[in-house]
């Protein structure tokens, strides 16, 4: 199975936790069309952990879901979420038990598959608790990968150590379409600045068909919810949107999308950046910040039809003017060339500029441009 571009789509986890059920399932899936998120290319909808019994069944060793939780099974959500033209996602975790303490798939991972695929699953999140000590992290995502591309079912599997065991140098290998390189997102402004910057010398090795995941996004849950913690504001969620479609990072929201705020729907479904984020080449940035001021960065990504997208961000708590030195990006003066930049909030085109180019940004904000190189 070929994924060519970076997963979009939902997943229960941040908002919900354990408080899943079927009807809230189902009320997404309807959300997930109403809201017009799957027009603007979200796919897959997610149910991570705790949707299990407590124990596999003692008879055929197999998961079952709860009965309390999903009481008409797995099949059943899984055939309405396939009637909105949606694909349908579900978790397990290598270990004994999964985070949350539900049945794990160690040692059961070629029946856990053939399980996934008869309730006709599209997408797996593996997650990496409860590992007995003596089993090699590595040596079970490969064999995880193996028993979904032996099930018989076109099923994405997205891994999820948390960056462990230098995850990078060796999860193409195992068969993995995405791969989480961080611990939890919470949803505040530091902790997805802070994981987002942790990966920055290592979105090289992100790739179509393995994709660097830097966890689902907090944008929409304003505090509330599982990872809640103390919440971000729109401009917030406007910097971390564009931190996750600079580098080409699976877009997996992780608010409750059935209430969703007018701000929160036009910046997720703002086609400009999603068609960044789901560039082709998948090139990772290129890099600079200001020479005093490590909060005031500024980004440059190639784009597969031969232009730029450009972002400029300020991490701070006061508003700054953020520069970018042109040649640093390689466009020199000598080149020529000067860099024509349209906004990818207004669609309005700000300016040509040769050298250098700065912008003031209130703290916590960035800019978003498509950029293309011209000459006088
Ligand atoms: C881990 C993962 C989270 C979530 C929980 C579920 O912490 O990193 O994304 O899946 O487990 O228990």
């Amino acid at each position: 199975m070929i994924i060519k571009n970076p997963p979009m789509g939902w997943n229960s986890w941040n908002t919900f936790g354990s408080n899943i059920h079927e009807s809230m399932i189902r009320e997404s899936a309807d959300a997930f069309i109403e809201q017009g998120l799957k027009d603007a290319g979200y796919e897959y909808l997610v149910i991570d952990d705790c949707w299990s019994e407590y124990d596999r069944d003692p008879v055929t060793d197999r998961l079952v879901a709860s009965h309390e939780k999903f009481p008409n099974g797995m099949k059943a959500v899984a055939d309405y979420v396939h009637s909105k033209g949606l694909k349908f996602g579900m978790y397990s975790c290598d270990g004994v038990r999964t985070c949350a303490d539900y049945p794990g798939s160690f040692d059961h991972e070629f029946l856990d598959a053939q399980t996934f695929a008869e309730w006709e699953v599209d997408f797996l999140k593996y997650d990496n608790c409860y590992r007995p000590a003596t089993a090699d992290c590595q040596l079970l995502y490969q064999r995880m990968g193996v028993a979904l591309e032996q099930c018989g079912r076109d099923i994405l599997f997205s891994a999820c150590n948390w960056g462990t065991a230098d995850v990078w140098k060796w999860i193409r290998s195992s068969g993995a379409h995405m791969y989480r390189s961080t611990g939890d997102i919470q949803d505040n402004f530091k902790s997805f600045t802070e994981i987002a910057m942790s990966q920055q010398d290592k979105y090289g090795y992100s790739a179509p068909n393995c994709y660097n995941d830097i966890d689902m996004l907090t944008i929409g849950m304003y505090g509330k919810g599982l990872v809640g913690t103390t919440g971000c504001d729109d401009t917030d969620y406007r910097t971390q949107f564009v931190l996750w479609c600079m580098y080409g990072a699976p877009l997996m929201l992780g608010c409750d999308i059935r209430n969703m705020t007018e701000e929160t729907k036009k910046l997720i479904l703002n086609r400009d950046l999603i068609a960044i984020d789901q560039d082709e080449a998948c090139r990772p940035p290129v890099w600079q910040q200001h020479p005093w001021n490590a909060n005031a960065k500024c980004a440059f990504k190639h784009l597969a039809n031969g232009e730029y997208a450009m972002a400029f961000y300020n991490f701070g708590d006061k508003e700054y003017g953020v520069p970018a030195m042109l040649e640093l990006f390689g466009i020199p003066t000598s080149s020529g060339l000067k860099v024509q930049l349209t906004d990818l909030f207004t669609g309005e085109v700000v300016g040509v500029y040769r050298d250098y180019v700065r912008f003031q940004i209130a703290a916590h904000d960035c800019k978003a441009f498509k950029a293309k190189l011209v000459r006088d």
